[in-house]
């Protein structure tokens, strides 16, 4: 779904490269999370997704990213957009129209489509995102969550095959992060969109994710299984990532002889535990 082969990319201006030299691929369904410390290129990579990196925001790009088989250089983002939706951080930068109805159906009016496929389109994508009965709501009332999955919607009409979200949690309380992660694994695992999810919350991309990449400085540092990743917890804590709180008491427990491996969530700790007070 996409290649990116030899990709680096360097800001006009800026002294360094933010992108250096990355390579990997991301299957169609797929689950990939990406991880790395403040500055180390997570943002800039996504926005390599559908275009905008070259063609809005330039520098020095080398390499190339194919997006279904479309070389992003080539390809426009108004037509990458239609298979890869991006959803940012902040919902509030991303919403600004005066009904929640109105806001999914912006995006649809540039398609040409009729207006019963944008009724069925709006209907679909507010029903899926929870956000059914609040079409009329004025979006700066909703609560953070809403307004995440109202940009989630608002991508989502677009109907598009891979859905990349750039740490679009930080900003929530726990119960917004909560809808908003629990939306993004039925998107992946009941509808089959591919997806690339930008998370610091590694709890979830233990349990959910099909496969983590690593970002250090620009460069692909580490790629693999959750599992794979989070056993190297020291490395990653180098790299000023977070831990799960489980991987770091299953490290702790292996260190002292009590445990086999440390790589551990949440259930298999709490079963490794068990079993320990009960030997
Ligand atoms: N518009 C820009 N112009 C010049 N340099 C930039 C620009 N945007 C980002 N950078 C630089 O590129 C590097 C990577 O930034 P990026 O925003 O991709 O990191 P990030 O991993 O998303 O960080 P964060 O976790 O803070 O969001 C940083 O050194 C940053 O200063
Ligand atoms: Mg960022």
């Amino acid at each position: 779904m996409i290649r990116v082969e030899d990709l680096s990319f360097k800001y006009t201006g800026a002294k360094e490269y933010s992108l250096k030299d990355i390579s990997f691929k991301v299957k169609k369904g797929e689950f990939l999370g990406i991880l790395g410390a403040s500055g180390s290129g997570k943002s800039t990579l996504c926005l390599t997704f559908n275009g905008i990196i070259p063609h809005s925001i330039r520098g020095d790009f080398r390499g190339n990213v194919f997006v279904k088989g479309y070389n992003t250089r080539e390809a426009s983002v108004a037509e990458l957009s239609k298979i890869v939706g991006l959803v940012l951080q902040n919902p509030d930068s991303q919403l600004f129209n005066m009904t929640v109805e109105e806001e999914v159906a912006f995006a649809l009016e540039n398609l040409g489509l009729d207006v019963e496929e944008i009724r069925r389109r709006i209907y679909w994508a507010l029903k899926i995102t929870g956000l059914e009965g609040l079409e009329k709501e004025f979006p700066p009332n909703l609560s953070g969550g809403q307004k995440q999955r109202l940009a989630i919607a608002s991508v989502l009409a677009l109907k598009p095959e891979v859905l990349v979200l750039d740490e679009p949690t930080s900003q929530l309380d726990p119960i917004g992060r909560e809808q908003v992660l629990s939306l993004i694994t039925l998107l992946n695992k009941e509808q089959g969109i591919t997806i690339v999810l930008v998370e610091h919350n590694t709890e979830y991309l233990f349990d959910f994710a099909d496969r983590i990449i690593v970002l250090d400085r620009g460069e692909l540092v580490m790629e693999g299984k959750p599992r794979e990743i989070f056993e190297e917890a020291d490395y990653l804590r180098e790299l000023g990532i977070r831990i799960p709180i489980s991987v770091k008491i299953g490290a702790e427990l292996k260190r002292k002889g009590l445990l086999e491996k440390a790589a551990l969530n949440d259930k298999e700790l709490i079963k490794a535990l068990k079993a320990l007070l009960k030997s």
